[in-house]
């Protein structure tokens, strides 16, 4: 399985963001972690429900960023995230039923590691460039 690493490239000039997205990365890696350990059930489930939490708090984030700022692609945005909270629930429920198989941390690659290093680059950049662009001012909280 393969880890993500933080690089300048992913940076999307907000600096709240960017230190969720730092984190959300860490998240991510400790579900690698967990799984290649063969700890068994208890550390795969703990590190996923930490980034599953951690997905919500970082999208609350930026949707409530994207509506402050009456950001003009909010709804194809959010579609986006919507799209990765029901495979994460379904990713949750698989491991559940069957445990830790192939097919499960194929899909943590692809529908997790893939996925945030792909909605990072663009539909999180495309935001950010607006944001800068238009100079507006993010809310504190
Ligand atoms: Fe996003
Ligand atoms: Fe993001």
């Amino acid at each position: 399985m393969k880890k993500i690493e933080w690089d300048d490239g992913l940076s999307v000039g907000i600096d709240v963001i960017d230190g969720q997205h730092k984190r959300w990365i860490g998240h991510f890696n400790s579900v690698v972690d967990a799984i290649e350990s063969r700890g068994g059930h208890a550390p795969v489930t703990s590190t996923l429900g930490f980034l599953i939490d951690y997905t919500d708090l970082h999208f609350a984030t930026e949707e409530r960023f994207m509506t402050a700022t009456a950001y003009p692609e909010i709804a194809a945005h959010k579609a986006k995230h919507d799209e990765l909270r029901v495979s994460v629930a379904n990713l949750i429920a698989d491991f559940e039923e069957e445990g830790d198989t192939p097919a499960l941390e194929q899909a943590v690659d692809t529908f997790l590691g893939t996925w945030l290093i792909e909605h990072i680059r663009s539909t999180d950049q495309l935001f950010g460039a607006y944001i800068t662009e238009t100079g507006l001012i993010l809310p504190v909280d």
